[in-house]
């Protein structure tokens, strides 16, 4: 008997979204203008802890636009991790920025202090921590050198809808921050992002990048390029929908994760994700696994044979040094980042869709074991 493919991720939209879908088609209000982009935000706000939420239509051009907004000088560096997506480097290049990658902790996943300290030079201007997989950055001391220092935070929290640092929400540190709505995410709008902010001057200014910088006054005429990343009505309503559900959803991954934990208890070859540290539970956006040295194979191969087995599966990021295009552009060039290289090559996470039965953790979990016996 073939069983069923096991997808990696499965959204759940059992809430308020179709009522709320209907209710953007019965009063037609379907562009950026209707009344769910502001109650969106607004709930967003609320969850990061902040003064200000501006949708837009993804997390990187959430990340594009807050940066830019910033108005660092062209050939400042930022600091940004090198385990990350691409975006965060694409949002420093496109403003004219140098990124300069750190390295990860071999546990966390995340970017440390003493790797942000070794990177500062007379140029950095800018931190960007990215909070990886389910664990949030420790943030505390790189806040503080950034404060002693005079240097920008863009706090990239696209995957920590519900996480907290000490207690406080991420999304609620630094100059800025972003998330992403992409379906994978703890809120989903199917695409969608938000940047936020307690700065007054700082929102409006994001609002205007957003909106391509037209003006009240003399619309037509611009003084700024900025971009047309509005979010749609459709999209917020299925946001609205999706925070009040949200510690629900923290709840179903936090348990997603402690079942995998369980089943994998006695499997001596891979490294887990870090249930918890002294800042943070895991909410596991994600299950992440890394093959130990003594697996003759990678993490390539292993997705090979679980995808054999019905299980889907993705790889972890590939560092930003080793990406052609930031070489190709003369960044990074001499960068040996040895913990976020071998994870990149021996890590990939399981399904770990909010919609997972119970069977198909267990599932997953024995296709791992089979494949590494
Ligand atoms: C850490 C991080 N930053 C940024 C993004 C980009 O978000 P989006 O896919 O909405 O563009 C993602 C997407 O998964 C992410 O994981």
């Amino acid at each position: 008997m073939t069983e069923t493919f096991i997808p990696v991720n499965t959204p759940l939209l059992d809430g308020n979204e179709a009522e709320y879908l209907a209710e953007c088609i019965r009063t037609g209000w379907i562009s950026s203008e209707g009344p769910f982009v502001k109650r969106f935000e607004e709930a967003m706000a609320d969850v990061a802890g902040r003064r200000h939420g501006i949708a837009v239509t993804n997390g990187s051009v959430a990340l594009d636009i807050a940066v830019y907004a910033l108005g660092l000088e062209p050939g400042d560096e930022v600091i940004i991790p090198t385990f990350t997506i691409i975006s965060c480097a694409a949002a420093v290049v496109r403003a004219g920025l140098v990124p300069v990658a750190v390295d990860c902790d071999t546990a966390t996943w995340n970017m440390t202090i003493e790797g942000v300290e070794a990177a500062i030079t007379p140029r950095t201007r800018a931190i960007m921590p990215v909070h990886i997989y389910g664990l949030p950055v420790d943030l505390g001391p790189i806040l503080e050198l950034a404060r002693k220092r005079g240097l920008k935070v863009i706090e990239d929290a696209a995957e920590m809808h519900g996480q907290t640092y000490r207690g406080s929400p991420c999304g609620s540190f630094g100059d800025v921050s972003t998330f992403s709505f992409y379906p994978n995410k703890h809120v989903t709008t199917g695409e969608g992002g938000m940047i936020l902010t307690d700065d007054d001057a700082l929102a409006d200014r994001l609002s205007g990048l957003r909106n391509l910088c037209f003006q009240p006054q003399q619309r037509f005429i611009h003084e700024e390029l900025g971009w047309n990343a509005r979010m749609t009505n459709l999209q917020a309503a299925l946001g609205v929908a999706q925070v009040e559900r949200l510690p629900r959803t923290i709840e179903i991954k936090s348990r997603i994760g402690r079942l995998y934990d369980e089943h994998l208890a006695d499997l001596h070859c891979i490294r887990r994700p870090v249930p918890s540290t002294d800042y943070a539970d895991n909410i596991y956006w994600v299950y992440g696994v890394v093959l130990n040295d003594d697996v003759p194979f990678d993490a390539k191969e292993a997705m090979r044979r679980l995808a054999q087995k019905g299980i889907g599966t993705r790889p972890f990021f590939w560092c930003m040094h080793e990406q052609p295009v930031l070489r190709r552009m003369g960044f990074m060039l001499s960068d040996s980042h040895p913990n976020a290289e071998t994870i990149a090559r021996r890590g990939f996470y399981l399904p770990s869709g909010l919609a997972l039965t119970e069977g198909e953790i267990a599932r997953s979990a024995r296709a791992l074991k089979e494949i590494l016996a």
